[in-house]
């Protein structure tokens, strides 16, 4: 494939919405943004021949990676899911825990616990910031509770002090679920360096990609290494095909890593930008009435991985499942929030009911065109679009 036909298939496919092929949306929700120089590190690494998980790329991705966001090791994976299911199975949760995790959030973190035969125990969000709501987990506490997911939703971080004092007073294990919110930061400091360990994910819509791919990081040597056992079928680094427990296949390839590489070069540009789309949206949409924007709390740097909004349709004139259909037919994608997963049929098992915000949430919330390809005039058509459809 020759570099001068890449502009052209970046403009006539965008292989982050889930219909894959020509997107029918001109202004598609995420995009990636992948240039010459990913192409050129993945034709050295085919070039190279090393297109499996050994390589050059895999180490200087891992050490590049875990040293931006602030933490020692970093073990790359397979893809975010497998990410959170490795660092669960390495910190020894099993049949029998229990798991606090956000009710709304995307599936694979609950997932990632009902692999393991753990129990997910769901977490109301916190109305002002939507994420994990720390004043409500010690009342979901009890002898089987065994660790937490902080999942820092849609970019915005969770407020990992309150959680952190949580997880010490009743010694609870912290897997920090960062698949959409890199360089995040909380009081100035990267999410990924609070909790034990840390899962990213970089799928073609996060905020940096590999194509499929994810990354678990940790300050803890022993975690780190049981972590890359655990990843390589569980085969002993001083033995050849000796296996001393059950692993997975969960590597990353060199190819995705070459891809990686190029992304991390860029990630403080990308960051860059997807903050300015934020600015542009809040100021085109701030005073419309019956729309609640993305928020940022004074002690958080988000990146809004989707810049988000709140429809209250009394006000606004029309709902949010009008509004996303309205925005469909003028050829703008956009989505409806998670469901609270508690409420969809594999895990109504371990509803509790006290999901009152994360509904009120999940009725109300889309997420707008977010990617750092935007323009202003995008941004423009996108909020114009909004505020013609709320007259009716
Ligand atoms: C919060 C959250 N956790 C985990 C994942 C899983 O990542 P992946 O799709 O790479 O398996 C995602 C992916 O979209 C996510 O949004």
């Amino acid at each position: 494939m020759g570099c001068t036909q890449l502009p052209q298939r970046e403009q006539d496919t965008h292989p982050n919405s889930e219909d894959v092929g020509v997107s029918p949306f001109s202004i598609p929700v995420a995009e990636p943004d992948i240039g010459r120089e990913e192409l050129k590190n993945v034709q050295e690494a085919v070039r190279s021949g090393w297109v499996s998980s050994k390589g050059p790329f895999i180490g200087a991705f891992e050490e590049g990676f875990a040293d931006y966001i602030g933490a020692r090791h970093g073990v790359a994976t397979s893809s975010g899911t497998t990410s959170l299911h490795l660092a669960l199975r390495a910190l020894g949760i099993g049949k029998g825990d229990k798991v606090l995790v956000p009710s709304l959030t995307f599936a694979a973190t609950a997932n990632a616990v009902l692999y393991l035969g753990a129990e997910p125990v769901f977490v109301d969000s916190h109305p002002q910031y939507w994420c994990m709501d720390p004043s409500k987990l010690e009342s979901l506490i009890d002898n089987r509770t065994k660790a937490m997911i902080p999942v820092h939703l849609y970019g915005h971080p969770c407020d990992m002090k309150a959680i952190l004092r949580v997880a010490r007073d009743h010694r609870l294990k912290v897997v920090e679920d960062c698949a959409e919110a890199h360089g995040a930061e909380y009081k100035g400091r990267k999410v990924g360096c609070f909790g034990d360990i840390s899962c990213f994910s970089f799928y073609g819509n996060k905020i940096i990609t590999t194509g499929e791919g994810g990354m678990c990081l940790t300050s803890d040597r022993d975690l780190a290494a049981k972590m890359k056992v655990l990843r390589d079928h569980g085969v002993s680094p001083a033995k050849a095909y000796w296996h001393e427990e059950v692993g997975f296949n969960y590597r990353m390839t060199n190819l995705q890593a070459a891809l990686g590489m190029a992304q991390l070069a860029k990630i403080k540009g990308l960051l860059k930008r997807k903050r300015r789309v934020a600015s542009w949206y809040r100021s085109r949409l701030e005073r419309v009435k019956g729309l609640s924007l993305h928020p940022e709390m004074p002690w958080a740097s988000c990146v809004y991985w989707m810049y988000s909004v709140l429809v209250e349709s009394k006000t606004f004139g029309i709902g949010r499942d009008a509004l996303v259909a309205g925005l469909a037919e003028r050829g703008i994608e956009t989505r409806r929030f998670f469901y609270p997963i508690e409420t969809m049929p594999p895990y109504r098992k371990f509803s509790h009911g006290r999901t009152t915000i994360a509904r009120y949430l999940s009725e109300r919330g889309m997420n707008l065109p977010s990617g750092a390809k935007l323009d202003s005039a995008s941004v423009g058509k996108v909020s114009r679009e909004i505020i013609l459809l709320a007259k009716g």
